[in-house]
């Protein structure tokens, strides 16, 4: 029997989605990208080796996995390509990737849209990863955009001196520098000559696929509360990482979703502005940062980091229709005394256990916090719950009652080997 499991970031993205991904991709005969672009960085190591992945799902090592690239993503054919040739370099072949004809492309303008607009901003801005993602959903959305099957076909160039001319009289008043177009539409011919391959009808193939029974990985990318919808507007991205996302980005109906696994880091992190009720900076906050390596892999900015939010978690299992946590680095939290979780906020002396809409309210909310026992051992190579410090098994029975929802698989360190299943996905 086909089984689809969705596996989505519960915080503000960097949960280890990418980790847990390929980890169960072993057990898959797909692994599906359905949001997002370049914006995601996402680490995988076995074998001793890490790899930083981007655009390209996270099963693409294994040659018997179909990897796509959803409908639902945006495409920088660029920078696609430049990871398929580097993985190509390290001994992948990729021959088993697939790109979604109806995908939208980012492209050169998207880029310093992108750019210029977070420049125009000033200290309201996004803090966006520049990668052109906002701009490219925008024309997306406003039936502007070019798709990867306008994007490869011969009317291409017509089409981009069209949108070109239009997009560089906004470059030109925003202060940019007009792209030319004779020389970039040069490189995008060639580009799209060597994506066109891996260009199909992703919705045919992944829909025979269930059909005959096939196994399903989602790879969300970024998390529940960078969500256009449901995370802190406007500081969020332009896309729906949450499950219905994967859904609209792949062109799989939603009876055919079978578990929605929430990947939950054990602290919470966020790159960007935005608000962040459990943000804290000190000696603890910096150990952790050095420790977990807590920089941007796409922009290399240093995450803030925050105890564990239980109101966001809450929200999040609730917008998801989460039936399991995968809980991640949960070895960085060894040798703290105490660990703060936060099970409520308080806003203007009432309790509340919900995310307000209103930005002005969320400023206001102060974290309400359970102060917990932490453990001193080393806990990178336990094999199973039973194994764990006692108070390290309390933090996570605590997580599971406070959210309701089972905690099935936990992380004690970046290599796939240290991955412990509590309870079988697949
Ligand atoms: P993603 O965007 O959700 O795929 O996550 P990132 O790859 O951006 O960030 C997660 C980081 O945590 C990466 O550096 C991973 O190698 C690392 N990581 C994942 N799980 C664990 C874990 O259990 N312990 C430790 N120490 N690191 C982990
Ligand atoms: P993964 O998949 C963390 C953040 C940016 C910014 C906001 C909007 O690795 O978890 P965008 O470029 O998307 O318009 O930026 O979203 N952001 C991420 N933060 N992890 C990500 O991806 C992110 N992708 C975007 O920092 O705050
Ligand atoms: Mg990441």
């Amino acid at each position: 029997m086909s089984k689809t499991v969705v596996v989505i970031g519960s915080q503000w993205g960097d949960e280890g989605k990418g980790k847990i991904t390929n980890f169960l991709s072993e057990q898959a005969d797909f692994v599906v990208r359905y949001q997002g672009g370049d914006n995601a960085g996402h680490t995988i190591k076995f074998d001793g080796v890490t790899y930083k992945l981007h655009l390209i799902p996270s099963g693409v090592f294994n040659p018997n996995i179909k990897n796509i690239l959803g409908n639902g993503m945006v495409i920088n054919p660029i920078n696609a390509l430049k990871e398929i040739e580097d993985l190509k370099k390290q001994g992948f072949p990729c021959n088993n990737l697939y790109i979604s004809d109806r995908a939208n492309v980012i492209m050169n303008y998207h880029m310093e849209l992108d750019a210029l607009k977070e420049e125009s901003l000033g200290t309201g801005k996004i803090g966006t990863t520049k990668k052109g993602i906002g701009p490219t959903y925008t024309d997306k959305t406003s039936r502007e955009g070019i798709r990867v099957i306008d994007f490869i076909s011969e009317d291409f160039p017509k089409l981009y001196k069209e949108k070109l001319a239009i997009k560089n009289e906004i470059i030109e008043k925003m202060g940019g520098t007009p792209i030319d177009y004779d020389s970039s539409v040069k490189e995008y011919l060639e580009i799209a000559k060597k994506i066109k391959p891996y260009v199909t009808d992703t919705v045919v193939l992944l829909n025979k696929g269930i059909k005959e029974g096939k196994k399903v990985v989602f790879e969300g990318a970024q998390g529940a509360l960078l969500d256009v919808d449901f995370g802190s507007y406007p500081f969020v991205t332009s896309s729906n990482p949450t499950s219905g996302g994967a859904c609209t980005g792949s062109g799989v109906g939603p009876t055919k979703l079978d578990e929605i696994i929430g990947v939950v880091k054990a602290y919470s992190t966020r790159v960007g502005s935005g608000v962040f009720p459990t943000e804290f900076e000190d000696d603890i906050s910096r150990d952790i940062r050095e420790r977990a390596h807590e920089y941007g892999t796409t922009t290399k900015r240093p995450r803030r980091i925050g105890w564990l939010d239980c109101v966001v978690l809450k929200y999040s299992a609730m917008i998801n229709g989460m039936t399991g946590i995968s809980l991640m680095l949960l070895d960085i939290l060894s040798g703290l005394d105490t660990i703060k979780l936060c099970c409520a906020y308080k806003l203007d002396g009432e309790y509340i256990d919900y995310i307000p809409a209103d930005n002005n309210l969320l400023e206001r909310c102060e974290p309400v916090y359970l102060e917990m026992d932490g453990w001193k051992e080393n806990i990178t190579d336990v094999k199973s719950f039973k194994e764990l410090p006692r108070n390290a098994q309390k933090y996570i029975e605590k997580i599971e009652e406070l959210i309701e929802v089972k905690v099935k698989i936990f992380s004690v360190g970046p290599d796939k080997i240290q991955t412990i299943v509590r309870e079988n996905i697949f």
